[in-house]
């Protein structure tokens, strides 16, 4: 025990020191540096806007710019070649020779395209996360990079939000686990080490909180919600060292963020005594002046740094104003101080100011872009983001032997598509598309007739009949139907959930010839089906699984992989249900069937299509009854809850079991659930595991009335089980 304490003092004591040699090194720089080379640290371009020609850009080129200290950070810069001949500017030719850090949006990948992150949600698997993001690293940095604007943790409870597809889903435990796992495996343990790059987690804040689900558009929370639900994943990721954060688009009750100190200072210096560096969203610090809070451009610079968002991505205001705003007196000079101290920490930290050249080699380049054994990392992946949605008769896995396979729809064929949406420099000649992953997969004996049937999207029918044809012809189907990758992403809002185009009714009409039909979704969103969830016998949900899509696909649709992904968002029956999630409240009039006057729509189900944290496998997992080691504790106590999970199918498969709680009576109103842990476990046909989890009063807190972060006695249910509504449950309670 005492060893374990010296070592951690020690720990300690060594990142004090360093934390300090950052720090003195910075103001050792920061010293020598004068304003507007001070100001250079500030700015940020991206390749193409820098070279002239735009109204927002600088006049100079990008090499004078940096020559002269002008610029702090490029991004969209492509390649080790081009990294290196800016970065040579910087270091040989300007005159205080700091290096620049350079950014891109590795957001699933940099050539080596892994699932969409909504996808890798669905893993439940942290650990898996974090080896995704290791290997994008690793790639990233071979690439000269070293920096990503990356994880993407907005919680997201608006389906037709189409930036969905690049965050975790909508819940706050589920979505901090994943933002930690990512700033773990972006960063690695040592951030000097020239695999490892800085994490950017955005979009600092509540971006996913869009009204209407439409893109940029406003967003208006209590704090007491935004607290609890939406602020948790960036917390996360501030925890587990993330290296900085970008300022959202939105404006927050009327305050954009980036011209908010309620997030910046308040919140992020002063609550959680952060010392990472913000860079603002693309424009975001010129897009105040049509927020309407900045009558001209200088204004807006003054209330950016005047909130500490430390770099300004591509508006030119700090470029433009910022010196001229301290020479005026109107911006203290210490703000600017903090920012360039912050963005050199970061430089530091990265080891950029001893080996600048250190991401540089074109042959590490060569070697591990696109390297055979980060491909099979993303189809090791993709298997483990997959979700089975329905399989009655147990269609599914179909045999390898079987003789003739229809293959049907657009997508099926597409090497594009699954690769999601922000694709970084993926390329479709690296994407293997489903039809090819069934080819891959089974035999020569098997005769496959692929028919495109219809687009994704468009109203032309003319392909139905073919279609029938060849599912008439076949011994079973696979129609692969959703979204086209670019229906996901930036500005991919839309108003409809439905499955685009005729390519739902195609596929009840292929249903409807009686053949094993299996559908297989690709989409970026939850999307609502109703009825062809109704008549399809098995459904399964691939999202965008990157790269390798076709082959992770084939192995569960063959039964070489037993599907183990479970839902990280809910799918609605209907676009009018949004904003659905299973963590709601209950309302003082709950649905009551017998009772008109309770909450509920006269037209539709309240429940969902398919709940958060659902998802089925080819084998069946039974629950015991959880037991609790104390039916009473005290607010500063903890509690055990185990129970069993069996494999009472007849083959090896995973469970992703889950614990929820519910508090009955706060002083302020608590969800009907909110999921507190979980655990992925793999069990061997008939295997049964024992599995506990403490309920700590960390898990059992909430902003209380007064606002105060705090465990309220009272009565708690506790619920374990395989979905957020198939569950058992227990009880206890919380005394002063
Ligand atoms: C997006 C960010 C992204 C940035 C830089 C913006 O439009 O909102 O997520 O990091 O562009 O590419």
């Amino acid at each position: 025990m005492k060893k374990i304490f010296f070592l951690l003092l020690t720990v300690t004591i060594i990142q004090f020191a360093q934390k300090k040699t950052f720090e003195q090194r910075a103001d050792s720089v920061l010293a020598l540096m004068n304003l507007e080379e001070k100001v250079g640290q500030l700015i940020q371009y991206s390749d193409g806007y820098a070279t002239g020609g735009s109204t927002v850009g600088p006049k100079e080129n990008m090499e004078e710019l940096t020559r002269k200290g002008g610029v702090g950070s490029f991004f969209n810069v492509i390649g080790v070649k081009a990294i290196k001949k800016l970065q040579k500017v910087a270091v040989e030719e300007s005159r205080l020779k700091i290096p620049l850090i350079f950014g891109l949006d590795v957001i699933h990948g940099y050539r080596a395209i892994f699932p969409v992150p909504l996808a890798e949600a669905s893993s439940w698997n942290p650990s898996l996360v974090e080896k995704s993001a290791r290997w994008q690293a690793i790639e990233a940095a071979s690439a000269g990079l070293q920096w990503t604007f990356n994880p993407m943790v907005d919680i997201a409870r608006d389906p037709r939000w189409g930036r969905i597809m690049e965050g975790s889903g909508e819940d706050p435990y589920l979505g901090s686990q994943m933002s930690a796992a990512r700033v773990r495996g972006y960063q690695g343990k040592d951030l000097s080490a020239n695999t490892n790059i800085l994490a950017c987690v955005k979009h600092y804040a509540a971006y996913g909180g869009a009204e209407g689900g439409r893109d940029y558009n406003t967003v208006d929370l209590s704090e007491r919600n935004f607290r609890d639900y939406y602020l948790p994943p960036y917390k996360a990721a501030v925890d587990a060292g993330v290296g900085s954060l970008m300022a959202s688009f939105n404006e927050i009750g009327g305050v954009p963020s980036s011209a908010s100190k309620f997030l910046m200072t308040q919140i992020l210096r002063n609550e959680w005594k952060s010392d990472a560096f913000v860079v603002s969203d693309w424009n975001s610090i010129g897009e105040l002046i049509p927020h309407g809070v900045a009558k001209n451009l200088k204004q807006a610079a003054e209330l950016g740094i005047n909130a500490t968002v430390d770099m300004d991505m591509q508006a030119s205001a700090y470029y433009m104003h910022l010196a001229e705003l301290v020479k005026e007196g109107k911006v203290n000079i210490k703000l600017v101080d903090d920012a360039v101290r912050r963005v050199l920490i970061a430089k530091f930290k990265l080891g950029l100011f001893d080996s600048p050249y250190k991401y540089l080699d074109e042959e590490r380049e060569k070697k591990n872009v696109m390297s055979k054994d980060i491909v099979n990392v993303t189809k090791e992946v993709a298997l483990e983001t997959l979700v089975l949605l329905k399989n009655e008769k147990n269609v599914l896995p179909l045999k390898k032997d079987i003789k003739k396979l229809a293959v049907i729809g657009e997508l099926a064929n597409s090497n594009d598509d699954v690769l999601g949406g922000w694709a970084a420099q993926g390329r479709k000649e690296d994407g293997v598309s489903i039809l090819e992953g069934i080819k891959n997969k089974i035999g020569m004996n098997t005769k496959i007739n692929f028919v495109e049937g219809c687009k994704v999207l468009g109203e032309d029918k003319s392909g139905f009949e073919k279609a029938v044809e060849a599912v008439e012809n076949a011994d079973a189907a696979i129609v692969v139907i959703g979204e086209n990758r670019s229906m996901t992403g930036e500005a991919s809002s839309r108003a409809s959930i439905d499955i685009p185009g005729v390519q739902e009714e195609l596929a009840i009409q292929l249903i409807k010839t009686g053949k094993p039909v299996v559908i297989v979704l690709m989409n970026g969103r939850p999307l609502s089906f109703p009825n062809l969830q109704k008549n399809a016998s098995a459904i399964l949900e691939t999202w965008f699984a990157g790269i390798q899509a076709g082959n992770a696909v084939a192995d569960v649709l063959f039964g070489d992989f037993n599907p183990n992904g479970k839902l990280p968002v809910t799918f609605p029956r209907s676009v009018g249900q949004v904003p659905i999630y299973y963590n709601h409240k209950n309302t003082g009039r709950p649905h009551n069937p017998g009772d008109h006057y309770t909450s509920y729509y006269m037209d539709f189900d309240n429940t969902p299509l398919y709940p958060f944290g659902y998802g089925l496998s080819y084998t069946t997992f039974e629950y015991s009854a959880p037991v609790l080691s104390k039916t009473q504790i005290k607010k500063d106590e903890s509690l055990k809850i185990s129970f069993s999970v069996k494999n009472t199918g007849s083959v090896e498969g995973s469970e992703v079991a889950q614990l929820y709680i519910r508090d009955l009576v706060g002083s302020v109103t608590r969800p009907v659930k909110e999921l507190k842990d979980f655990a992925k476990i793999s069990l061997k046909p008939g295997e049964l595991k024992n599995i506990e989890f403490t309920i700590t009063p960390e898990k059992l807190k909430f902003y209380d009335i007064n606002m105060n972060y705090i465990v309220e006695p009272g009565d708690f249910k506790v619920f374990v089980g395989t979905n957020s509504v198939d569950v058992k449950e227990a009880r206890f309670s919380v005394v002063e």
